[in-house]
């Protein structure tokens, strides 16, 4: 089976397709951007709305499909920006029905963590998600993805666009920052680890009051990723010994960020654990997660009414069952 996955619960609409044996047959995107200030979410669900039928069409073209090959198709109903979310769901919708397709709704967040699976061909690993909105540590366990650890104010990929905002790099700033750090020299800056959790906001306020003394931005830019990506490595260390996983994959926008890896694979060598990095197209928002997670959710018997699937802007990731992993229970 086929199945043509929408996202758009945030910056990105994307479209992707995908087989049931995992190939990628498209996975095409179109992201809001902006040279400085943040994003509005109605002016995002503009965007969303203007580009939708473009990208559909070009995935459908660079699949070389019909759409009387596409089987299911999925679309990313939370958690997400409201306005946003409402746009994705307008055309999932809309094509559902013109096409006589079934619909599922499915959840972002596990869509980063189930891609991320499939791409490093890794089985049941510790999951280290750090995104624009969320950075946490999850495994899982009894039948749901627990969250071992997270940020306790806000997701490192938010914390580097503030960054970022305030020092005129642009959105998103997380590659931006990537390019200047390598240039620049470190300084300490506050760290915070509490157990399996961590928090950023002291070590962005430092770097802010910093950059307004006149600091070099190269200099804070290293000196935000050296520190806040030690400690992601101390906690997923500390994951890992604690639930007992011997792989660590990494996914989620900031992913694609090549120190971050290089640490936690330094890390990894040194407690004999295996790292795999998500491949860089798809730890960002794509649509070739959401068609995969349509693809698991359906296979496992899950059927949702059209009229009835709703966006869900809150749901958090430990609420979804794992209904399509064998040992589910
Ligand atoms: P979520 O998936 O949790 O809903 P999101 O959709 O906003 O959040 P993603 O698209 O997964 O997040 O990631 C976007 C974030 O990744 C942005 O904050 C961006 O700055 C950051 N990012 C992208 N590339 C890099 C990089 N090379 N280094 C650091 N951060 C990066
Ligand atoms: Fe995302």
């Amino acid at each position: 089976m086929i199945c043509l996955g929408i996202e758009t619960t945030a910056h990105t609409f994307g479209c992707g397709i995908i087989t049931d044996s995992g190939q990628v047959l498209a996975n095409v995107k179109d992201m809001y951007t902006l040279e400085e200030g943040g994003m509005i979410p109605d002016k995002v669900a503009e965007h969303h709305r203007t580009v939708a039928d473009k990208v559909v069409a070009d995935a459908m073209d660079t699949a070389g499909m019909t759409w009387k090959e596409i089987g299911l198709i999925s679309f990313s109903n939370g958690p997400g920006l409201s306005p946003a979310l409402l746009a994705g769901m307008a055309k999932a919708k809309e094509l559902a029905k013109l096409h006589k397709k079934p619909l599922i709704g499915i959840n972002h967040c596990v869509a980063h963590l189930t891609i991320g699976e499939l791409m490093t061909k890794t089985k049941d690993p510790l999951y280290l998600y750090v995104s624009g909105v969320n950075t946490q540590v999850i495994a899982r366990a009894g039948g749901k993805f627990r969250v071992f650890g997270e940020t306790l104010d806000v997701g490192l990929g938010n914390i580097l666009d503030k960054f970022g905002r305030m020092a005129g790099l642009g959105f998103p700033a997380g590659p931006k920052i990537e390019e200047l750090a390598k240039k620049g020299q470190y300084i300490e800056l506050p760290y915070t680890v509490k157990g399996m959790d961590v928090s950023f906001s002291g070590m962005l306020t430092k770097a802010e009051q910093l950059f307004k003394k006149g600091t070099a931005v190269e200099d804070l830019c290293r000196s935000l990723q050296e520190t806040a990506f030690a400690m992601l490595c101390e906690v997923a260390e500390r994951a890992m010994a604690h639930v007992g996983k011997k792989d660590l994959i990494l996914i989620g926008g900031v992913a694609a960020n090549k120190r971050l890896s290089e640490m936690l694979s330094i890390m990894c060598e040194e407690r004999n654990a295996k790292f795999y990095p998500a491949p860089m197209q798809y730890c960002g928002d794509q649509g070739a997660m959401i068609a995969w997670q349509g693809i698991l959710q359906y296979n496992a018997g899950e059927r949702m009414n059209v009229d009835d699937i709703d966006i869900r802007p809150y749901e958090r990731t430990d609420e979804v069952d794992v209904t399509w992993v064998e040992d589910y229970s």
